[in-house]
């Protein structure tokens, strides 16, 4: 409780954007039971961890989180402490079993339950446990209230859960099935944030190539990108993550061919090395992930490809490494983002042979991110004198008077701040210098 006796929320947000888009609809359910957005955690009334257990980092993260919390609850004993997200899933009660100070859990279908277990469940019970994968519930997503950060971009997600079973990967044990959200009920959602002034949206699944087909009626992505298409007053869609193996030519048709979608993909290859792909359950080959991406640049030649790696799989030889290295010098993705292979329990890959040692996943990590550094700096550094149009998100985070905007492609250009531009304008800048994650421009009229 703050001096002058309202209650204060403060929710962390791990994970991906999906998590990012829950924890807007977590706040938009406590906002509806008066609570007021937290200025530091020590004053909340209610602190929410939604969280994320891709690999065990994130893990270890909410875990310190929580041992912070501690001494709060020891001065504020009313204080509510609530673990959301996919450990939430995952743990379930056993979180609470391994710390009493936690009072509920809720998994990501359960955010409809919020309010119910802060008014009356926990009146009744000490603890409260809610876990149950309702297909439904994506349905009702909309429903939901959202309290969002921005007021010019917006996250919608499109479906919930994913079908593929990465052998890596926890995703389909945490998130369920793939459910997708019907075409009038996204489109709705846009057009509503259209008149309320946003200008751009990001459409969320775990595989948005798959989007619909859980309908069993012909429906996919390029149906849903034609449908937001006529929606006006949305300048900019974007859409994550891709899958390769169900992208289709069509789908890649319908965006080159569309004034909205944004000259951005991400498409996760993960490996260079076909036997690797083939373990990791992936489903496609390093052809055919070539002929995909050939053909997206033949049809969007401006398009900024960014993709995600896993390091150290087991079983991964020195030359399958290279292979990845291979690719990237090949393939030439913008960027990438790499990650240390993390065994996730009850995953296949967990108990496969061959586990790699922690040095040698390091080092080989470094390999991949100094190939890849080099690359995104060549890339951009032909963009250096270049004029593109951004869209303003407003001032950086280190200096209020140099603001930042996003090209098409997601890249960031920061100039230096000037009165006649305004948040959410979408203006021309020219790029004076190039660095690996950003450009430094300036507006030009
Ligand atoms: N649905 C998306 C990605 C979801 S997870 C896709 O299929 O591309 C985001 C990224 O985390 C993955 O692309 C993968 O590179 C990485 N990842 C997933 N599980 C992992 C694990 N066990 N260890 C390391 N990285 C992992
Ligand atoms: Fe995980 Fe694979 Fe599904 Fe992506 S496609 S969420 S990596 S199982
Ligand atoms: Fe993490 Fe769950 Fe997203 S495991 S990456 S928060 S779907």
């Amino acid at each position: 409780m703050d001096k002058q006796g309202n209650k204060r929320y403060w929710t962390i947000t791990y994970g991906c954007q999906m998590n990012e888009a829950d924890s807007e609809k977590i706040n938009g359910q406590l906002e509806e039971l008066g609570y007021l957005p937290g200025r530091e955690m020590d004053e909340a009334d209610i602190v929410i961890l939604n969280t994320c257990s891709v690999r065990q980092n994130a893990e270890e993260k909410v875990y310190g989180k929580i041992g912070e919390i501690k001494p709060l609850k020891d001065k504020n004993p009313n204080l509510l402490i609530g673990i959301a997200g996919c450990m939430a899933q995952e743990n379930r009660r056993k979180l609470i079993q391994r710390m009493p100070i936690i009072d509920f859990v809720i998994g990501p279908y359960n955010i409809h339950d919020l309010k119910d277990i802060i008014t009356e469940k926990l009146q009744h019970e000490s603890h409260v446990v809610l876990t149950q994968m309702k297909p439904s519930r994506v349905r009702d997503y909309s429903t939901l209230k959202a309290s969002r950060k921005s007021d010019i971009f917006a996250w919608v997600p499109i479906m919930q859960g994913c079908n593929k079973f990465c052998t890596y990967c926890i995703v389909p044990y945490v998130r369920g099935r793939e459910t997708s959200r019907t075409i009038e009920d996204i489109r709705a959602e846009v057009e509503a944030l259209a008149a309320e002034g946003y200008k751009e949206i990001t459409l969320l699944g775990q595989n948005v190539n798959s989007y619909g087909l859980d309908f069993k009626d012909g429906t996919d992505f390029s149906d849903l990108i034609r449908a937001l298409d006529e929606v006006d007053g949305i300048e900019r869609v974007r859409y994550m993550t891709s899958h390769p193996r169900d992208m289709t030519r069509e789908m890649v048709d319908v965006m080159a061919a569309s004034p909205k979608v944004a000259r951005h993909m991400h498409l996760p290859v993960q490996h260079g090395d076909n036997e690797m792909l083939r373990r990791m359950n992936r489903g496609y080959t390093i052809e055919h992930f070539e002929e995909m991406v050939d053909y997206v640049r033949e049809k969007m030649p401006d398009i900024v490809l960014t993709t995600d790696l896993i390091t150290g799989f087991p079983g991964e030889t020195e030359e399958m490494h290279r292979k990845t290295l291979d690719l990237l010098k090949k393939v030439r993705f913008d960027s990438a983002y790499t990650f240390i292979y993390s065994p996730r329990k009850g995953t296949p890959a967990a108990s496969m042979e061959d586990q790699i040692p922690d040095d040698v996943k390091h080092r080989r990590l470094n390999e991949i991110m100094e190939v890849q550094n080099q690359i995104s700096l060549e890339i951009n550094r032909e963009q250096e004198g270049k004029i593109v149009t951004i869209l303003v998100e407003g001032p950086t985070r280190q200096d209020e008077n140099h603001w930042f905007g996003r090209t098409s492609g997601n890249k960031m250009v920061v100039f230096p701040k000037s009165e006649d531009v305004a948040v959410g304008d979408l203006v021309r800048a020219k790029i004076d210098t190039a660095q690996t994650w950003l450009f430094k421009g300036e507006i030009v009229r």
